[in-house]
């Protein structure tokens, strides 16, 4: 069950529409989140190469409206359990130092090695990997954030801790190409789960925890 937090910000003009339901990634994200079969060794690689041709010009996109969920995910989508915060698809690192500031420890993780070459050394430990098989223990992340990043529900809830927060966030909200409304979130996560959704700037997001 997700309680919708009213808005605590005007929505700025002018927001991106840059995928509506139609849209190839926005299928992908559905059936990514939906069935575990349908993230396959061709479309992963398919994807990767996809992202590292975006990397060189990827931080252009990073203005103050696209942070803003984040942030209210993080001042509102509490309590953040301290320890470990994985970040799921950092990209080039738009969203690390928000995250930076609220984790002792960040691991920015990414399949694709351009997105890392593009993004700060620091904050946040860069880690090449696919989010489907994380090399992470059980249980060992307080936190898993995705911003704007594929949900795969089964190794989030092996990885997350047992009071662990599950941070999802649509910069665009629904015109986000990896978009999942909240609902959709709760859905897809393995067991009973509960928390907080809200908007901010142009998107947003769902904080969850385990009910
Ligand atoms: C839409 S971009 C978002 C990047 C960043 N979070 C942002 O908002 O600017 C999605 C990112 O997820 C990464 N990605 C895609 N599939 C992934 C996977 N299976 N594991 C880890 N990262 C993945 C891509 O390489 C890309 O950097």
């Amino acid at each position: 069950m997700i309680k919708e937090l009213p808005r605590l910000d005007e929505m700025p003009p002018d927001r991106p529409e840059m995928a509506g339901p139609d849209h190839p990634i926005r299928k992908m994200t559905q059936q990514i989140a939906f069935d575990p079969a349908a993230w396959t060794p061709e479309r992963k690689t398919k994807v990767a190469e996809l992202f590292d041709a975006m990397a060189p010009e990827w931080s252009k996109r990073a203005t103050i409206e696209r942070r803003e969920p984040l942030r209210d995910a993080l001042a509102r989508g509490g309590p953040l359990p301290r320890g470990l915060c994985v970040e799921i698809g950092s990209g080039t690192g738009a969203s690390t130092p928000d995250l930076a500031d609220h984790f002792e420890t960040v691991m920015a993780l990414d399949l694709s090695r351009e997105m890392l070459r593009h993004a700060p050394a620091q904050p946040g430990h860069r880690v090449q990997g696919d989010a489907s098989t994380l090399p992470l223990a059980d249980g060992s992340a307080a936190s898993i954030v995705l911003v704007n990043a594929l949900l795969f529900p089964i190794e989030m809830d092996r990885v997350l801790a047992e009071q662990g927060t599950l941070i999802w966030v649509s910069s665009l909200g629904e015109f986000t190409p990896i978009y999942l409304a909240a609902a959709d979130v709760d859905k897809a996560m393995p067991g009973e789960w509960s928390g907080v959704a809200g908007r901010a700037g142009w998107g947003t997001w769902a904080a969850l925890r385990r009910s």
